[in-house]
């Protein structure tokens, strides 16, 4: 069991080749497309963190059959239609895992009723809301359209809809109404987003075409298209994996590997920013696995540089500012981080939580309404002092970075509520100590 709160120290280089579970992203949509085809469909590598626990227990409450084999091995046996839920569906600390469920379940004659942790039931679920009822979904709850909220499904009509934010959990969602709707949805995104929905969809047996415009993505999905089950292997997470790559580039003399990390060029933006700021990162053994591009990602120790990150790769690393913004902690120069509003409404307010925490560090940083700026250490002229205790608000990634940057601080860093790594990263600290990390 973890305790109530966490301390990282610096000491010995770390050092190690690693796995990390699979992806988070791809764990959830696996579940809920099997859960919609019809058959068994099977899963390995699926992330067993409490976030895609809670998607799993969604699918079983609207009729799915979902049983756990072993270790990351799991079926789904989906009848092609979803069942009405006889209890209330609690999706824990997972915006992911609540706005698709919303989206499928909205394709079906029935009533649901979700709800989520103190985070979730804080963030807002409007932009999701919106689309659906457009799409003729019905929906009744607090204002704003937090959590809790009832939804009604069935009787779709097919929208066109541009983004207006780049989210690819908005884009799910429609996609996943769509896929029950009377007619085409049209999705348009004026910036590219992760596209595991449009992949693991055709996996499944639907078609979808995408094809770039003058407003930007377009993505086309036919309602009344019938999932046939399908065999998926989750990839190693590189949201995941940059928490022990970024601590390698900080801990003097380290150097390990993470194998397995899937590749999708919107979900790499920031090892291209790390490689731009300098880092020894070596990507080798590239391969197609589930669809997706795999390959093992080597960090060495570096002397980093700040840079400017171009705001238009922030989708491709919306997750990743929080441990960019350490790895920039111990750069030479500023690092500039901007076009990111999107960080504040994550699981915290991960600008100001982040500002917040590498102040008390002795770092410094410049908080924007929609970015920030963090002055790196000089390339250890100006060590990072640590010896605070960092509050997380319950966020897994500002836990887990926090961490990293304790690694390599001069006194120790301690974060609270660790507990709620597991919802993305279950033996996170196992998995740091193996590599030589004072964690405890
Ligand atoms: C996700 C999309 C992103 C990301 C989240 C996972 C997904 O959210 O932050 O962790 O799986 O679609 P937004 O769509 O809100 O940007």
């Amino acid at each position: 069991m973890i305790s109530a709160v966490l301390s990282a120290r610096s000491g010995a280089p770390l050092r190690g080749v690693i796995r990390v579970p699979g992806d988070k992203s791809m764990s959830h949509r696996a579940l809920i497309l099997g859960a919609l085809a019809t058959g068994t469909t099977r899963i390995d590598g699926l992330l067993e963190g409490e976030d895609v626990l809670a998607t799993a227990r969604a699918m079983a409450a609207f009729g799915a059959e979902v049983v756990r084999l072993g270790d990351g091995e799991w079926t789904v046996t989906g009848s092609g239609s979803f069942v009405e839920p006889a209890d209330i569906i609690d999706c824990g600390n997972a915006g992911t895992g609540v706005r698709l469920i919303m989206g499928a379940a909205a394709g079906f004659d029935l009533c649901a009723t979700f709800t989520g942790d103190g985070s979730l039931r804080a963030r807002p679920m409007g932009r999701v809301l919106d689309p659906l009822a457009l799409l003729g979904a019905r929906w009744i709850g607090r204002a704003g359209g937090r959590l809790p909220l009832t939804l009604g499904g069935g009787g779709l009509k097919a929208i066109r809809y541009v983004l207006p934010m780049a989210s690819a959990q908005v884009k799910s969602a429609v996609l996943m109404a769509g896929l029950n709707a009377h007619g085409e949805t049209v999705v348009v995104e004026p910036e590219a987003t992760r596209d595991h929905t449009e992949r693991m969809l055709r996996a499944f047996g639907a078609q979808v075409e995408v094809s770039d415009s003058a407003e930007g993505r377009v993505i086309r999905l036919a309602g009344g298209q019938a999932l046939q089950a399908a065999q998926v292997s989750v990839p190693g997470d590189p949201s995941s994996a940059a928490f022990p790559l970024v601590a390698a580039l900080i801990t003097p003399g380290s150097e390990v590997t993470v194998e397995g990390v899937m590749l999708n060029s919107l979900r790499t933006g920031l090892f291209d920013t790390l490689v731009e700021m300098g880092a020894d990162l070596v990507i080798s053994g590239r391969r197609l696995a589930g669809g997706e591009e795999v390959g093992d990602i080597t960090a060495r120790h570096s002397n980093l540089t700040g840079v400017e990150v171009p705001p238009r790769r922030a989708p491709a690393m919306i997750d990743e500012y929080p441990i960019l913004a350490v790895a920039a902690a111990f750069a030479r120069g500023p690092t500039v981080m901007r076009g990111i509003g999107e960080m504040r409404v994550k699981e915290s307010d991960r600008i100001a939580l982040m500002a917040a925490g590498l102040s008390a560090c002795g770092v410094g940083v410049e908080e924007e309404a929609e970015g920030f700026t963090v002055v790196g250490s000089a390339g250890g002229n100006h060590p990072v002092q640590g010896g605070v205790r960092v509050t997380t608000h319950g966020d897994h990634r500002i836990a887990m970075s926090h961490l990293v940057l304790g690694l390599a601080s001069s006194l120790a860093v301690e974060v609270d509520e660790p507990g709620m790594i597991a919802t993305s990263f279950p033996g996170f600290v196992g998995m740091m100590q193996g590599l030589g990390a004072e964690i405890a």
